[in-house]
């Protein structure tokens, strides 16, 4: 069993380079099982856990993929087994992913549906109604979706809620479907983005992505092409709160800024200094670029956060900033909007002396002076992320166990902290 170990009181300080989007590069390889001929050729992929996982499963279903660092080669054209078994998709939701592409190129999938979640319920009824109104007969048996469709057929579908890889998927279904999907109320990540630009780039036709409409228009036929991951903004974001709660003085070498949404204005609401080193444009959200961040003030501010789909606050950034919150004088709100149970990092952090109250979605975090090492237990991705920034600043020793949940979306975390000053091994037990 591993573990992190942080000694908390060092200063960050130096350069680090962010990995590729985890959530842009999930559906980008899903995205090459609609490519009828040629050769995806991904550049920019993190090392990951969950990386792993999709590769397995493309792997399982017949594609031919190799990997070399940070890089990805992947042919669809022999795959002919249209299945997601459990064993996989418990191991990651996002799995549910091939669905769209394998009913849009194969007009078949047998992919198991994914159970709860630790974070909340995550139903996928919205990616299979979508599914359905463009022509898909879909079933449940034995655990397993079971989808079928001759060719799928453009259609209106207008979501009812925001959801990213709902989005997806139905991109994804669209694009070899039989005329015009139009994706109302879509999400509008950066990631969508990231994915549409792929798609355009295997021959599809897609406009307004990033905004609440998508409009897509069917081809007959994808083919691979090369294409370069977004930089992750949630690792980012994660530094950046790394260097805010140590009082470092760190420049990320390619944060996409531009993608960072509400991140950045609630940062700089609390009193960090986020300097971009290089010329920034609101419109190129896929852009890294160096940025520079510290302490503004020594009096950093309490505010109250809610998380919102994009351009909102990120769920995906809700534990890290609570950590910074739990050490700013005053009482600050935090509301989870987007997961029903996205707080089990609160009781945790409560072990470590943060002084937080939960009201259902809802967390009151009231200040305190310090935090002391302790030992603690990760219980989400997310979660593991907030835990370690909360040992950078805690007195003593924090060892935080289930290091897995870590490894599934930060790639060499400990390294990179280590590589800016920051007290901190593996171990393994
Ligand atoms: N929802 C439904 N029905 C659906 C789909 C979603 O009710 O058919 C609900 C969910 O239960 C949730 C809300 O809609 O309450 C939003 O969920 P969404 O579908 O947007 O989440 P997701 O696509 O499953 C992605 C990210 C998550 C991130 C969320 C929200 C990927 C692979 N995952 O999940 O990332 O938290 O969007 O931004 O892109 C993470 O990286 O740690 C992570 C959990």
């Amino acid at each position: 069993m591993e573990s992190i170990v942080v000694k908390g009181g060092r200063k960050l300080s130096g350069e680090v380079t962010v990995g590729g989007a985890k959530n842009s590069a999930l559906p980008l390889i899903a995205a090459t099982l609609l490519a009828e001929s040629g050769v995806s050729r991904l550049e920019n992929i993190p090392d990951l856990r969950d990386i792993n996982t999709i590769i397995r499963l493309l792997a399982g279903m017949g594609a031919a993929i190799t990997r070399a660092p940070g890089r990805l080669e992947i042919s669809s054209a022999e795959v002919t087994d249209c299945q997601a078994p459990y064993e996989l998709v418990k191991t990651m939701r996002a799995s549910i992913l091939v669905l769209g592409p394998l009913l849009a190129r194969f007009g078949k999938a047998r992919v198991s549906l994914p159970g709860g979640c630790a974070i909340g319920a995550r139903p996928i009824n919205l990616h299979i109604k979508g599914l359905e109104q463009m022509g898909a007969k879909i079933e449940v048996e034995h655990g397993y979706i079971i989808g079928r469709a001759g060719r799928l057929k453009g259609a209106d579908i207008s979501f009812d809620l925001t959801t990213v890889t709902g989005t997806e998927n139905l991109m994804m279904a669209a694009v070899l479907a039989e005329g015009t999907t139009h994706l109302r109320n879509a999400a509008r990540e950066p990631e969508i983005i990231d994915l549409a630009v792929f798609l355009r780039k295997m021959g599809a036709q897609i406009e307004g992505e990033g905004s609440h409409t998508i409009i897509i228009t069917g081809v007959d036929k994808l083919n691979g092409c090369d294409y370069q991951v977004m930089p992750d903004r949630i690792e980012a974001g994660t530094f950046m709160v790394a260097a805010g709660i140590s009082d470092g003085d760190i420049v990320i070498k390619n944060a996409p800024l531009a993608a960072l949404g509400g991140v950045v204005s609630k940062l700089q609401d609390i009193g960090l200094e986020i300097e971009p080193l290089a010329e920034f444009s609101e419109d190129k959200p896929l852009n890294g670029i160096p940025v520079r961040i510290r302490r503004q003030t020594s009096d950093l501010q309490a505010l109250d956060v809610k998380t919102m789909p994009y351009p909102g606050f990120p769920t995906d950034m809700q534990a890290q900033i609570m950590t910074l919150l739990t050490l700013i004088k005053g009482t600050s709100v935090i509301s989870e909007t987007i997961f029903e149970n996205r707080f089990m990092h609160v009781f945790e952090l409560q072990r470590m002396g943060a002084d937080i109250e939960v009201d259902g979605r809802t967390a009151i975090v009231r200040g305190v002076e310090k935090l002391s090492g302790a030992p603690v237990m990760a219980s989400d991705l997310r979660a593991s992320a907030g835990l370690i920034l909360a040992g950078l600043a805690a007195e003593g020793e924090t060892v935080m166990s289930r290091v897995y949940h870590l490894d599934r979306g930060y790639s060499g975390f400990e390294n990179k902290l280590k590589k800016l000053g920051a007290d901190i091994k593996r171990i393994t037990e």
